[in-house]
């Protein structure tokens, strides 16, 4: 059997592990060949592909990014886009395809099963942590550990200049890096598009702080939540208007909005930071390299006994199979739950 392998979307820690795991376990079990497809579904509809073996895979575990590239290409938005990558498939002799993404890729690949029968297994990845039927996507604990260092470095400075710091994460639909950092860094505000909070009810937080004579603050808020007054305005922030081609807006720029709205109300010093790509790049955490592996052997596992049109996924402990559509349908929001254990420690 020839397994192709391709890697989707915005890239993320993690993705190394997952090629190295599949082609390792498959060498070694099955004795599968495998393609690599560059640039995501791009390099299907290019015919761009490399043989992945033993040597191809070696010496990746700890590298960031992806060595096959990627690409935000929709298939399902170019004209004849699938039929040609259905064609590929065939001219390159790939009888199955291990397709490592988050919602737009896996959504993809589940179109391809589902119109196609084409013969996929998806890997959940993702930084943002939005992806349902898993617990975790890797290469979200990699963005938490680089956010949370970020808050734990602003701390200091902000108490040494009795200023408030915002520090904006990612976090496009699900605000679970801002969460989860926040809670780790322990910042006295945190800012979630699930969970709003108004300019006014943030500087309440600020000022209580104050009165108890903590005279700085750090506020860490995702990129995807919106700026909301107590009159009921409400603002989003993009960083341009451009649309990828799943589309998704290209968001950036509400920490500096908000930490202009916070001066206003407030009068302090206020500053501004936003962690972006560097969320993205740079090795894997342990947690992230081994759950990229486990990922990756349960996958071509998948491609062993034929269960296509599903994902490898987390449960509790448990590396266990489920349909893609679990996966794409709906979003992996913050709920309830984190949301009021985030509270305790606000303001
Ligand atoms: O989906 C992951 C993510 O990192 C989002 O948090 C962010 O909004 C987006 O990707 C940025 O994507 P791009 O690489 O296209 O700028």
């Amino acid at each position: 059997m020839n397994v192709g392998v391709l890697t989707g979307g915005g890239d993320c820690p993690g993705l190394n592990p997952v090629i190295r795991a599949v082609v390792r376990k498959g060498l070694k079990d099955f004795e599968y060949e495998f393609t690599g497809i560059r640039w995501g579904w791009k390099g299907l509809l290019e015919k761009d592909t490399c043989k992945l073996d033993l040597d191809g895979v070696s010496g990746i575990l700890h590298v960031g990014g992806t060595i096959l590239g990627t690409s935000r290409t929709n298939l399902f938005k170019i004209e004849g886009g699938p039929e040609k990558a259905v064609n590929s498939l065939k001219e390159l002799k790939i009888d199955a395809l291990v397709a490592i993404g988050g919602d737009d890729t896996l959504g993809v690949a589940k179109h391809l099963y589902e119109e196609f029968k084409i013969q996929v297994v998806g890997v959940p990845k993702t930084i943002d942590n939005d992806l349902s039927g898993t617990d975790y996507t890797f290469g979200f604990d990699t963005a938490v550990f680089i956010a949370t260092e970020a808050i734990d470095r602003l701390h200091s400075t902000a108490a040494s200049h009795e200023r408030i710091m915002v520090v904006e994460v990612m976090g496009r639909s699900a605000g679970w890096i801002a969460i989860m950092s926040g809670i780790a860094g322990g910042a006295d505000v945190i800012v979630t598009p699930e969970f709003p909070l108004t300019v006014e009810d943030i500087c309440d937080l600020i000022e209580h702080r104050w009165a108890r004579g903590k005279h700085f603050s750090v506020v860490c808020v995702s990129e995807g939540a919106k700026i909301l007054w107590r009159s009921g305005e409400k603002k989003e922030v993009l960083a341009s208007d451009e649309v990828d081609a799943f589309g998704n807006v290209k968001l950036g720029g509400v920490g500096s909005v908000l930490a202009r709205e916070i001066k206003r109300i407030t009068g302090r010093e206020v500053r501004d930071t936003t962690l972006a790509y560097i969320q993205r790049g740079g090795s894997p955490t342990h947690r992230d390299r081994v759950l990229g592996t486990r990922y990756g052997v349960k996958a071509i596992e998948m491609v062993a006994k034929g269960e296509w049109g599903k994902m490898a996924a987390l449960k509790g402990d448990d590396i266990v199979s489920v349909p893609l559509s679990m996966a794409v349908d709906t979003k992996h929001l913050v709920t309830k739950e984190w949301w009021e254990l985030a509270q305790i420690f606000m303001g």
